[in-house]
């Protein structure tokens, strides 16, 4: 039996690719370029499985391809933002995602922002590399403590819950969070977590806040003006979720205005641009979309992408299918 043609989007570790080889008819992305509307469309034409990444814009255009020869997309990554899912829906094509596997290296990432930030690690790190540092003394870069503040999460899935039993468990942090999907009430007593009725009351609350729904349009601008307006004087903001759930411009103003002391970044609206304004601030960090950026998590979401093209391959149901 002849194998399915599978076009994977971007460059995949090495061992998941070579996976895909084997079993499929894999067609790679050697030059690793991002696909353009066209390319997609063709690949929508020619391929029986596509496995686009968070960076691919898989729009309604592109899934109105004609003659449609695309029966699943086996989406590298848990978000799925990027694909019109009622397109896909209307088309009758499977989209599956890669969740669980980089639960802990996105909460790992959201950490760090916010140890970073709230510490002052990637000003400091610039002052030693540009000769600045004179030495040590009592009021040379102070930042703010952590350990024993209170953690807000905005979401409460796979990612916060992981986030919440680093910091709470490692960093002695109070949890408080919203979400209209609670997680079971034993995981909410083992993280000690308090649930809030409202986005407004753990802004309210919270020393850190950090981002941890999905994006699209229900979730789009989630944080502006008003809700800046709301978060403690010398509080931070952490995104790992989506860059535009948050109102980039309120954000530029809630920490020129002194609303807020710091944000933590990992996704940006419209990356990979990031706003000049933010470029310049000393008060936030930025990463380049790093959630799940170690080498075996990577892998884990190639290995966990292919396993759902295969099942569906295989006539069975994909463990991760959104759609
Ligand atoms: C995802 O999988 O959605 C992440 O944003 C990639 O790190």
């Amino acid at each position: 039996m002849s194998k399915p043609k599978v076009i994977i989007t971007r460059r995949w570790p090495e061992a998941a690719e070579a996976r895909a080889k084997d079993l499929f008819d894999a067609v790679l992305n050697e030059h690793d370029q991002p696909m353009t509307k066209e390319e997609l469309q063709e690949a929508m034409r020619t391929a029986e499985a596509v496995c686009p990444t968070v960076s691919d814009n898989i729009s309604a255009e592109v899934l109105g391809a004609e003659p449609l020869k695309c029966r699943i997309l086996g989406n590298f990554g848990v978000g799925f933002n990027h694909i019109d899912i009622d397109a896909a829906k209307d088309r009758d094509i499977v989209v599956t995602n890669t969740p669980d596997v980089l639960t802990d290296c996105t909460a790992d990432i959201a950490m760090t922002l916010m140890l970073m930030v709230a510490r002052r690690a990637g000003e400091g790190e610039r002052h030693v590399r540009s000769r600045q540092w004179t030495g040590w003394r009592p009021t040379h870069m102070m930042g703010t403590k952590v350990t024993g503040k209170t953690l807000g999460l905005i979401g409460m899935g796979r990612i916060a819950r992981a986030m919440a039993h680093k910091a709470h468990h490692g960093f002695g942090m109070k949890i408080i969070f919203c979400d209209p999907y609670p997680p079971p009430p034993e995981i909410i007593r083992n993280l000690d977590a308090r649930p809030r009725d409202s986005i407004e009351e753990v802004l309210q609350e919270a020393d850190f806040v950090s981002l941890h729904c999905p994006g699209g349009k229900e979730t789009y601008h989630l944080i502006n003006e008003d809700r800046f307006a709301l978060m403690k004087r010398g509080a931070f903001i952490i995104n790992s979720a989506r860059g535009d759930v948050i109102d980039t411009k309120a954000l530029i103003a809630a920490l020129k205005n002194g609303r807020i002391a710091g944000a933590g970044l990992d996704v940006y609206e419209g990356e990979p641009k990031v706003h000049e304004e933010l470029l310049a601030m000393e008060n936030v960090v930025l990463f380049p979309h790093l959630g799940s950026a170690s080498l075996e998590t990577r892998i884990a979401m190639g290995m966990r992408a292919i396993d759902n093209v295969q099942a569906y391959f295989e006539g069975k149901e994909p463990r991760d299918r959104v759609v």
